[in-house]
């Protein structure tokens, strides 16, 4: 500490330097940290501002510190402010005063935007990998129940069958535009910005280009004060992780009802599924419940990061450690949700009979029957409410439209005649026949065109 605290006279109380710590989180950027510090002294050996021998004696000290870290032997000083200088005053114990050459032509505030956005990198290339094997299971349970007809529903009351491959699929297609969204938030963290020094620039000759092609960025930043003080990149993460959660949060309230009593549409494996202390019976549907639930800290940590930075003045302010901790949380949350999903959503035991039970309930076929009168020339909107009527009449009398005679059925409409009783479930959904419709010929095309995608064959775009 004390070679930050140049001009102090006093030491940091020790409840100042808890506060301002960040060592206990941002320990996880070490390896990063000291990626980006290997290539920055590189570059300066290459530029002449070191010699070789020093940088080369920088790396060997950094990458040594790397080991030590990794083997669990690496003492952590808590009154180190954050794993930059941490990592920095280790490299000064191995190497001696050479070490303290690597923080030429540099600041932590670059540093740490550099870090950081090496993290967010290795982090929306998993988060992708992770939806994708989502994407896998999904596919895998449609293609293995394709045939299965469910009520699909609109306010959660029956409104028209579907199979449940086509209600699967929803979910692959919100999680298809996920993986667009973290591949969209790559290209703009794909930017380096060590050489922006504090907030101006460096007054060195460093070569920027050589940075970002040793550590694989496609781009160097264009303005110093923005490079250190911009987190868009982290806002863009946690934007796309919030809306992914949202998605994974709406399956697991599906998987929550289906596997009810009520519904029993699904049975959860036992392998995700929990008991209750006291109530033998039980099986629960804890994890989805709990993605459900963690849904709310990722989009409390964009909450957190946008609220942090609306008032924050040009160019770095501490405020900005504040990301950290979310972004690591969300990080964590996404992945381990994506992980556990997949095998759940693989290890599902879909009941069809039960959903085949359910959708001869609640008159599923109304709009079909509407339907039929328009093709008979009523116009729409009559049509409908000569079918409301109709539903009226047999809710009265308990009886589904099946029962119905056709002489009842004429009480409504003259048009009805007796291929009235050949609109069936099937006919149902082999008449919404166009691109993005439930017919089985469509599914088909969807399921065939998915495989595409989970297999890299296409883009889906
Ligand atoms: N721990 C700091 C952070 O996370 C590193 C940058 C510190 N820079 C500074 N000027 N104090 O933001």
């Amino acid at each position: 500490m004390s070679h930050i605290r140049g001009r102090f006279k006093k030491a940091a109380g020790k409840l100042v330097a808890e506060y301002t710590a960040s060592s206990l989180f941002d320990w996880r950027l070490y390896r990063h940290d000291i990626t980006g510090s290997i290539a920055h002294a590189r570059m300066l050996a290459r530029q002449g501002i070191i010699s070789p021998q020093e940088a080369k004696i920088i790396a060997e000290g950094l990458k040594s510190i790397r080991e030590e870290i990794e083997q669990g032997k690496f003492q952590f000083n808590p009154e180190m402010e954050d794993i930059h200088m941490s990592i920095e005053a280790r490299l000064m114990e191995k190497v001696g005063e050479v070490g303290g050459k690597l923080h030429t032509a540099r600041s932590r505030n670059d540093q740490v935007a550099l870090d950081l956005r090496l993290f967010a990198r290795e982090a929306a290339s998993k988060a992708m990998a992770g939806i994708r094997e989502l994407q896998h299971s999904l596919l895998s349970l449609a293609e293995a129940n394709r045939a299965v007809v469910m009520p699909g529903y609109t306010h959660l009351q029956p409104a028209q069958p579907v199979l449940l491959a086509h209600h699967l699929l929803a979910y692959f297609e919100m999680l298809q535009r996920d993986v667009y969204r973290f591949s969209d938030c790559l290209k703009r963290t794909d930017v380096m910005p060590l050489g922006s020094g504090a907030l101006a620039g460096v007054a060195y000759d460093v070569d920027r280009e050589f940075l970002a092609k040793e550590l694989s960025f496609s781009q160097v930043s264009q303005n110093s004060i923005d490079a250190v003080s911009d987190r868009d990149f982290v806002l863009e993460y946690e934007s796309a992780a919030s809306i992914c959660m949202m998605h994974l949060s709406r399956l697991a309230e599906e998987i929550v009802l289906w596997s009810s009593a009520e519904f029993g549409f699904v049975e959860i494996d036992e392998a995700y599924a929990t008991g209750s202390s006291i109530m033998p019976q039980k099986k629960n549907s804890d994890v989805a419940e709990l993605a459900r639930g963690k849904t709310g800290r990722v989009y409390g940590a964009l909450m957190a990061l946008l609220t942090a930075m609306k008032g924050l003045p040009l160019a770095y302010n501490r405020d900005l450690q504040e990301d950290k901790e979310g972004f690591f949380d969300t990080v964590d949350t996404l992945f381990s949700t994506l992980e556990v999903f997949a095998g759940m959503v693989k290890t599902l035991k879909v009941k069809e009979e039960s959903m085949a039970q359910a959708v001869k309930q609640g008159y599923i076929l109304a709009t079909d029957l509407a339907d039929y009168l328009v093709k008979k020339g009523e116009p729409f909107r009559s049509a409908h409410g000569i079918v409301a009527n109709l539903v009226k009449y047999a809710v009265e009398r308990g009886k589904s439209f099946s029962e119905l005679s056709l002489a009842e059925y004429k009480k409504f409409s003259p048009l009805f005649k007796k291929d009235v009783f050949s609109i069936t479930v099937e006919s149902s959904l082999a008449a919404r026949d166009n691109v993005g419709g439930t017919s089985p010929k469509q599914v088909e095309r969807a399921l065939a065109r998915a495989r595409k995608i989970v297999e890299a064959l296409e883009d889906g775009r």
